[in-house]
């Protein structure tokens, strides 16, 4: 008897070997799942989104169209990531001296409840906060606080937010 498959992958997309989805998780179009990468329950996947080798992403996560999850990238439950926002992995890129493999790759934390907005870029090597808000275009260069809202290039922190999302005082 043929096993039903308990997420959603659109016919579009492309899920190399090796990899585990969780049940109610859909993937849109044009996507690529690549090989030891793991996906929790329940998440959303958008188009065009590339998920590396061997990233893990928890349970209830949003990603939305043209994001790229770098091996080095982890996104624990709940995480947002908005529109064409961009994770890295190596901090000093140079074709002349290309840098592949694990070892190679700077850690990225993305902790509980986590929100990137719209076209923010995520400099490797940093731990963001539960339930920190990153504003949309805002460059995150160094750690941020938990619950901390982050805006501008180079990004800082201009405020405090609660679990919605709204600033506090
Ligand atoms: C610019 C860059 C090379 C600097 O690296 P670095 O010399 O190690 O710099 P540091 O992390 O020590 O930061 C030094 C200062 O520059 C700021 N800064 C670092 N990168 C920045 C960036 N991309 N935009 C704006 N400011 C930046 C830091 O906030 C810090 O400011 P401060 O001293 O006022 O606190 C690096 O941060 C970067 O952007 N690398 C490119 C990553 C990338 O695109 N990779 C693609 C392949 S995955």
């Amino acid at each position: 008897m043929k096993k039903e498959k308990k997420y959603f992958v659109h016919e579009s997309s492309f899920i190399d070997d090796k990899v585990e989805i969780g049940k109610g998780t859909k993937i849109w179009h044009f996507s690529h799942i690549q090989s030891g990468s793991k996906i929790g329950e329940n998440c959303s996947i958008g188009q065009n989104v590339n998920i590396g080798q061997n990233v893990n992403i928890g349970n209830h996560v949003k990603i939305q169209n043209n994001v790229s999850i770098y091996e080095g990238v982890e996104l624990e439950d709940y995480v947002f990531c908005g529109p064409s926002m961009v994770f890295t992995n190596i901090k000093l890129p140079r074709s002349e001296f290309p840098q592949r493999g694990s070892k190679l790759y700077l850690k990225t934390l993305v902790k509980k409840s986590a929100s990137i907005g719209a076209n923010a870029t995520i400099v490797c090597g940093v731990t963001i906060g539960e339930y920190a808000m990153i504003g949309s275009g805002a460059v995150v260069t160094k750690d941020v606080p938990a619950y901390s809202l982050v805006v501008g290039n180079p990004g800082r922190v201009v405020g405090k937010v609660d679990k919605k999302g709204n600033c506090v005082k």
